[in-house]
C-alpha cells in the first residue's frame, strides 16, 4: 500500500497534483456521512484553505467498523489514498482512502462544543480555544494573516523599516491617561508557605511603568534618522472598551514619515489600505466569498468599489456642516469643537460619502498634544480615516516639530515635560516636519471581513469581562 506524500488540503484541492497520485492528508473531521452502498464520506479540514477535502472510505478498510464508522466532528486523522476527480458537484478533487489512521478521538461527541451546525458568536467567544475550528474563525484567521503579511510587504516595497517599540514604558504616548500599570511579581526567594501573604503590586524596578498605548513617540525618534519607519505590535488601553469596536489589547500599525505633511500622510494611508484590500481579494477569494455569502453581502463588492475610487477628503469643519444639515436625529449633539462620535463617523462614511472618507484638521482642543497647530490657531493637522460599518480605522497627524509650540501644547494638556525630555530632544536636534498615523489592526480585520464585533477579529479578545486564556 502506497502512503503517498503528505500534502496540505489546499494543495490537494488546487489541481496542482494530477489525479491518480497517492497522497496523505492530515487534519480534523468536520462531518461524516455514510451511504447505503457501504461508503463513508469524511470532510477533512487542515485549515490551509476554506474548503475541507472529501475522503471516501469503503467498508472494506480494515478499521472501518471499529473506527471509521465512528468518526465524528473534531476527531483528528491521517488519511492516505489516491487523489481522484470528484464525482460530486462543487469540489474538484477527493481522496479514495486506502488507510485512515485515527490520531485523536473526541472524548464525548455529545458535549463537544463545535457541532456541525451554526453557533452564535457569543457562544463561540466562550470557547475561544475551539472556535478556530469553525468555518468563520478559520476564515478570519487566514484573512488576518494575509492582511498582516500585505502590510509588511507594502512597507518593505516602499522603503520603510519595521521598528519594534517597547511594550513597557513610562510615557503616556497619547497623554490621555488610559494606561494599565505594570507591577512585578517576584516570589522566587520566598518560601511557598509565605507567598500568599505578599503584596503583589510592586512597581517596575522602582519606577512607575505602564503598558504602551502607542509606539508613536518611539517611532518618531527612528523616523528622524531612518526617514520612513513603521511599528506593528500590541498596544493596550484602559478605556471603557465595552463596545463592539474597542479592545483593551489590540494591535496597531504606525508608520512615520520624515519631511512630510498631512496630505502626504493621508495619501500614505490610502495607498496602504488599497494595497491591503487588493491583496485580500487576490489571495483569499475563498474566504472572502464565504464572508460575502454568510456575514456581510457587500464584503467583496465594497472592497472592489473602494479600490476603484480615490479617498474622499473633507475638513472637520465641513463634516460638521454636513452633519448639521443632514436632518438626522443624532444621540450626541453636533457642534464645532465636539469630537465626532461613532454615529457621526458612520453617517459620513456610509450615508454621505458611501465609502471611506478622510476627515482632516480637527479642533486642537479635542486632539492629542503632539499634533501640529495649524495657522488658524484653533485646529491641528490631524486626520482620521472613517470606514462604513465601523467608523474610525485610522487616526493620524502631522507632528508638532516646533519646540516652543510643543511645550505650550504639553502645558495645556497638563503633561510633565520631565517625562518627555527625550521626545523634546527630537525638536532640539535636527527637527523636521513629519507625519504618521495609527491603523487599528482589528478594526481593519472587522472592516475587511464584514464582522460586527471586534472581539471576533482577534484570537483571544481582552475586554471588560473577557480575560480568560
Ligand atoms: O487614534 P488613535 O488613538 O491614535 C494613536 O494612537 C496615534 N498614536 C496613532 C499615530 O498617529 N501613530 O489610535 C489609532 C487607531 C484608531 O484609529 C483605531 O483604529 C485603533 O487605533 N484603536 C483601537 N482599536 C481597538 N480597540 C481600541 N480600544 C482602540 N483604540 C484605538
Ligand atoms: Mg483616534
Amino acid at each position: 500500500m502506497s502512503e503517498g506524500t503528505v500534502v496540505e488540503v489546499k494543495k490537494a484541492l488546487s489541481g496542482a497534483i494530477p489525479a491518480g497520485t497517492p497522497v496523505t492528508v492530515r487534519g480534523w473531521v468536520r462531518t461524516r456521512r455514510d451511504s447505503k452502498a457501504g461508503l463513508s464520506f469524511v470532510a477533512l479540514s487542515d485549515g490551509s484553505c476554506f474548503d475541507p477535502i472529501q475522503i471516501v472510505a469503503a467498508n472494506t478498510l480494515a478499521n472501518y467498523a471499529d473506527e471509521i464508522s465512528r468518526l465524528g466532528s473534531g476527531c483528528s486523522v491521517i488519511a492516505s489514498g489516491t487523489l481522484v476527480a470528484s464525482q460530486g458537484k462543487g469540489q474538484g478533487f477527493e481522496i479514495q482512502a486506502s488507510a485512515i489512521e485515527v490520531t485523536g478521538w473526541v472524548d464525548d461527541p455529545e458535549t463537544y462544543p463545535i457541532q456541525p451546525k451554526p453557533h452564535s458568536l457569543e457562544f463561540l467567544r466562550e470557547v475561544a480555544h475551539l472556535r478556530p475550528r469553525t468555518n468563520l474563525f478559520g476564515a478570519v484567521t487566514r484573512v488576518r494573516h494575509t492582511i498582516a503579511n500585505a502590510i509588511h510587504r507594502f512597507f518593505h516595497e516602499n522603503g520603510f523599516f519595521w521598528v519594534n517599540t517597547p511594550i513597557i514604558t513610562t510615557s503616556d504616548a497619547e497623554g490621555a491617561g488610559q494606561m494599565f500599570r505594570v507591577s512585578t511579581l517576584d516570589l522566587m526567594n520566598l518560601p511557598r508557605t509565605e507567598r500568599g501573604a505578599i503584596d503583589f503590586h510592586r512597581d517596575f524596578f522602582g519606577r512607575e511603568a505602564f503598558l504602551t498605548v502607542s509606539g508613536q513617540l518611539n517611532a518618531e525618534a527612528y523616523c528622524l534618522a531612518l526617514s520612513k519607519v513603521y511599528t506593528f505590535g500590541p498596544t493596550f488601553r484602559a478605556e471603557n472598551s465595552n463596545t463592539a469596536r474597542h479592545l483593551a489589547e489590540f494591535w496597531m500599525i504606525e508608520p512615520e514619515i520624515a519631511f512630510a505633511d498631512l496630505d502626504q500622510d493621508a495619501s500614505l494611508a490610502e495607498a496602504l489600505l488599497k494595497y491591503v484590500f487588493k491583496a485580500v481579494l487576490d489571495e483569499r477569494p475563498d474566504d472572502m466569498a464565504f464572508f460575502a455569502e454568510r456575514i456581510e453581502k457587500t464584503a467583496v463588492s465594497r472592497l472592489e468599489g473602494f479600490l476603484a475610487a480615490p479617498f474622499a477628503r473633507i475638513d472637520y469643519s465641513e463634516a460638521i456642516d454636513i452633519l448639521a444639515r443632514s436632518g438626522k436625529a443624532f444621540e450626541y449633539p453636533v457642534a464645532w469643537g465636539a469630537d465626532l462620535q461613532t454615529e457621526h463617523e458612520r453617517y459620513l462614511a456610509e450615508e454621505h460619502v458611501g465609502r471611506p472618507v478622510v476627515v482632516m484638521n480637527y479642533p486642537e482642543k479635542i486632539k492629542a498634544f503632539y499634533m501640529r497647530l495649524n495657522d488658524d490657531g484653533r485646529t491641528v493637522a490631524a486626520m482620521d480615516v472613517l470606514a462604513p460599518g465601523i467608523g474610525e480605522i485610522v487616526g493620524g497627524a502631522q507632528r508638532e516639530e516646533r519646540l516652543d509650540l510643543l511645550d505650550a501644547r504639553m502645558a495645556q494638556f497638563g503633561l510633565d515635560p520631565a517625562h518627555y525630555q527625550w521626545y523634546r530632544d527630537l525638536r532640539r536636534y535636527g527637527s523636521v516636519p513629519h507625519a504618521g498615523f495609527g491603523l487599528g489592526f482589528e478594526r481593519l480585520v472587522v472592516y475587511v471581513c464584514g464582522l460586527s464585533n471586534i472581539r471576533d477579529a482577534i484570537p483571544y479578545p481582552r475586554a471588560p469581562g473577557q480575560a480568560e486564556y
